[in-house]
């Protein structure tokens, strides 16, 4: 097994007002087959022993399903590996002797709570507008009852894999967080369950999405590009003429 001597720049910022700068700490005798999280998780191990304070980031499944991790690493929003969440990188990604930067998602939507740690609950204000279907209560219905197209199902599905991380917002040049609600549009747009509303739900979730601060969409493609689940720019296209098939119907202005 190869080990490798590594040396970590990372953000550290005490509270949401302190000033934060890039502090370097030598980390050696990394595994390989370590996690990138538990790379980390070793480094606040020394640091703890040392009288340290340990680095603050976020985490809760490390398997890419809640969407908690996330880390600008080198640069790069969950790092150099493609359709890859943080928590499920794996140390072989490096080699020995590098420098690795690891920063927090940088947007004013997602202010810095500590270190590496931001508040994302402006995603969960947009999701609470819209993000949901209403369903009466009672006796579970069947399953098969409101038959739905393969292709429909499989682009709604595809569409439901976002995992609300952020990272699209922290590698797009606006901070704009087009992906992320246009995965939220499309994946009931595709459903009959969808329908009923179906201009309410686009028209809030937008306008939340511009209350909370978020850029404009300009077609940078970053945001797909470090997406860990592959969500396509193309929702970007369903939510825009969804957004103007709502309005249209209901009178809203255009924003
Ligand atoms: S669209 Fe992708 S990058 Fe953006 S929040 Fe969803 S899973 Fe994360
Ligand atoms: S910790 Fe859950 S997706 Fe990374």
């Amino acid at each position: 097994m190869s080990k490798m001597n590594l040396t970590l720049k990372i953000w550290r910022q005490a509270s949401a007002n302190a000033p934060g700068a890039m502090e370097t700490y030598p980390l050696a005798d990394v595994s390989e087959h370590m996690s990138f999280l538990e790379m980390l998780d070793v480094l606040n191990e020394k640091l703890i022993k040392e009288g340290k304070e340990p680095v603050e980031f976020d985490y809760d499944c490390r398997e890419g399903i809640c969407g908690t991790c996330g880390l600008v690493i080198n640069g790069v929003a969950h790092g150099p590996r493609k359709l890859t969440a943080t928590c499920q990188l794996h140390m072989r990604e490096f080699k020995n002797g590098d420098t690795i930067t690891i920063e927090p998602w940088r947007a004013n939507a997602f202010p810095v709570i500590k270190d590496l740690v931001v508040d994302r609950t402006a995603f969960d204000r947009i999701v609470a507008k819209g993000g949901y279907v209403s369903v009466n209560t009672g006796s579970a219905r069947d399953a098969n009852e409101t038959p739905i197209g393969k292709e429909d199902a499989d682009k709604a599905f595809d569409a439901a894999t976002c995992i609300s991380c952020g990272a699209c917002v922290a590698a797009c040049p606006n901070a704009s967080a087009s992906l992320f609600v246009s995965a939220k549009v499309s994946q009931y747009t595709y459903l009959p369950q969808g329908h009923p509303e179906r201009e309410r739900r686009v028209l809030k979730m937008v306008s939340q999405m511009d209350d909370e601060g978020f850029g404009n969409c300009s077609n940078h493609g970053e945001c797909e590009a470090v997406c860990p689940k592959g969500i396509s720019i193309q929702n970007i296209a369903i939510m825009r003429r969804e957004y103007v098939k709502a309005a249209l119907k209901t009178g809203s202005a255009i924003v």
